[in-house]
């Protein structure tokens, strides 16, 4: 195996131009899957995605759905051969460009910085593993390799069952990598065996036609802004996050002692995660509570409001009408709906006209950390990186996660490549070449592994 990967340098040197400029076209269109407006960006999207995919040697095909296209690819090396799938989604946050340093949907390239939307999440994983495919694929290694390529992550992937379900026969597969975590931070790699879960939605309420003079109105009209605000209030302690719904953390399955120190283990360190992320007060600065709560415990999020003035100077309106965007991260064992159901009911009981809508609701993940597939992913990070990668639980979500371990039937690993600096759905949002050269290593080191039957197929 080590001649099998015996030029990578050569090849990575030789490669990163193209490497960035496959990049900067993909980051060049602003599929925003949440944005209506974009939507003929996710078809430019994926036109891109098959061509890159053809030219690097693969037959690709965009396979439509009822939503975003999903992007498949494959190289068959051999019916006998084993079968990696790889996993990345092409469609991004939207980003607004007042808080950006740069255009966000134009790759800038800085040294070995690459900023722009998408480029860490999740389109420099996504290019990175290709290139890898494409070294392992020049030199002839008895390994077939898929790609899925989704363009609907962001909003909860809710085409992706129906696309696997559809697809089946042609998405067998040995393993599943999915590229789309963070490591702890720059030269401490994670290997995530847990993701939470997600419900977000929507409470609006309407007392009114128009907006109107709070002096000729104010005292008799209500104000829907407020009542919000007091929904919020009902279901959430802001100064602990404990939240205040009856019954909504009974299914929780407690984080383990041993999960944590494990955690505490791999050099996780509040102050720096503090500075990551740019957030100067927490809730808890205590690294067990801290951990605790983003491996295993469930959220209640206030993402924004809308309605009502926000411009410049005095304006004493009331609004007739205005909403609040809430979400919920849920971990094992409680089940989205169910929470969901929880969370109208108990906002309905005390505020009867207040509308309370279901967006994305996906469960938690917790999939095996050990076994021949993950020995491989550990021994891939080690080639690539020279450091032993912590396997630790996320606190963020992924929809197709689920999906391809419940139809799959293989192991899901989830061999993620950026960092927590990259900035993930943050203004100024970057990848990097060390990175993207590592993770060249990585993927080539598992497909190597593969193509030398170092393990059984399950
Ligand atoms: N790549 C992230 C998931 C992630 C976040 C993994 C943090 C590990 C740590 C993914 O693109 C994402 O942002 N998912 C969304 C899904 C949601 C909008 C339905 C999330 O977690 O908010
Ligand atoms: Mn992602
Ligand atoms: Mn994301």
């Amino acid at each position: 195996m080590a001649d099998a990967l015996a030029q990578l340098d050569d090849y990575l040197a030789a490669r990163r131009p193209e490497f960035e400029d496959r990049l900067a076209r993909l980051v060049g269109i602003p599929g925003v899957s949440a944005d209506p407006a974009h939507q003929p960006d996710i078809g430019r999207t994926a036109d891109l995605a098959a061509t890159l995919l053809t030219d690097a040697g693969l037959a690709a095909r965009i396979v439509p759905t009822p939503g975003n296209p999903v992007v498949h690819a494959e190289h068959i090396a051999g019916a006998d051969c084993p079968t990696v799938t790889i996993y990345n989604h092409l469609d991004v946050q939207p980003a607004d460009p007042a808080q950006w340093d740069t255009e966000p949907f134009h790759l800038t390239i800085s040294g070995d910085r690459y900023a722009g939307r998408g480029s860490t999440d999740d389109k420099g994983p996504a290019l990175t593993a290709l290139q890898a495919a494409q070294y392992v694929i020049a030199r002839e290694l008895p390994v077939n390799i898929a790609f899925v390529w989704e363009l609907e992550e962001e909003i909860g992937s809710p085409n992706f069952e129906g696309f696997v379900r559809q697809e089946l026969p042609r998405l067998a597969t040995d393993s599943v990598l999915v590229s789309d975590t963070v490591w702890i931070a720059a030269g401490r790699p994670a290997i995530d065996y847990g993701l939470r879960g997600l419900v977000t939605f929507e409470v609006t309420i309407e007392t009114g036609t128009n907006d109107t003079h709070s002096g000729l109105t104010g005292g008799p009209a209500r104000n829907p802004l407020a009542e919000l605000a007091q929904i919020v209030a009902e279901c959430l302690d802001p100064a602990t996050g404990r939240v205040l719904i009856p019954g909504f953390a009974d299914a929780v399955a407690p984080v383990t002692d041993a999960e944590i120190d494990s955690f505490v283990a791999s050099g996780f360190d509040v102050a720096a995660f503090m500075a990551m992320h740019g957030l100067t007060s927490m809730r808890t600065t205590d690294i067990r509570s801290v951990l605790t709560r983003i491996m295993g415990e469930p959220t209640f999020e206030v993402h924004g409001f809308t309605g009502g003035y926000t411009g410049p100077g005095v304006k004493t309106v009331i609004p007739p009408r205005a909403g609040v965007k809430l979400s919920s991260r849920i971990v094992p064992h409680q089940e989205p709906h169910a929470v969901f159901e929880l969370v109208r009911d108990f906002i309905q009981r005390r505020h009867p006209d207040a509308r309370v809508e279901l967006e994305a609701a996906l469960p938690a993940y917790l999939g095996p950390h050990i076994g021949p597939h993950a020995d491989a992913a550990r021994a891939a990070v080690e080639y690539a990186f020279g450091v032993t990668p912590a396997f630790v639980r996320e606190g963020g979500s992924i929809g197709a996660v689920l999906t391809m371990d419940r139809y799959l039937q293989a192991p899901v690993i989830l061999l993620g490549l950026s960092l927590p600096s990259h900035g993930y759905h943050a203004p100024n949002e970057h990848y990097d070449w060390v990175q993207a050269a590592g993770g060249t290593k990585m993927f080539a080191h598992y497909f190597a592994q593969l193509a030398a039957g170092g393990h059984e197929r399950p």
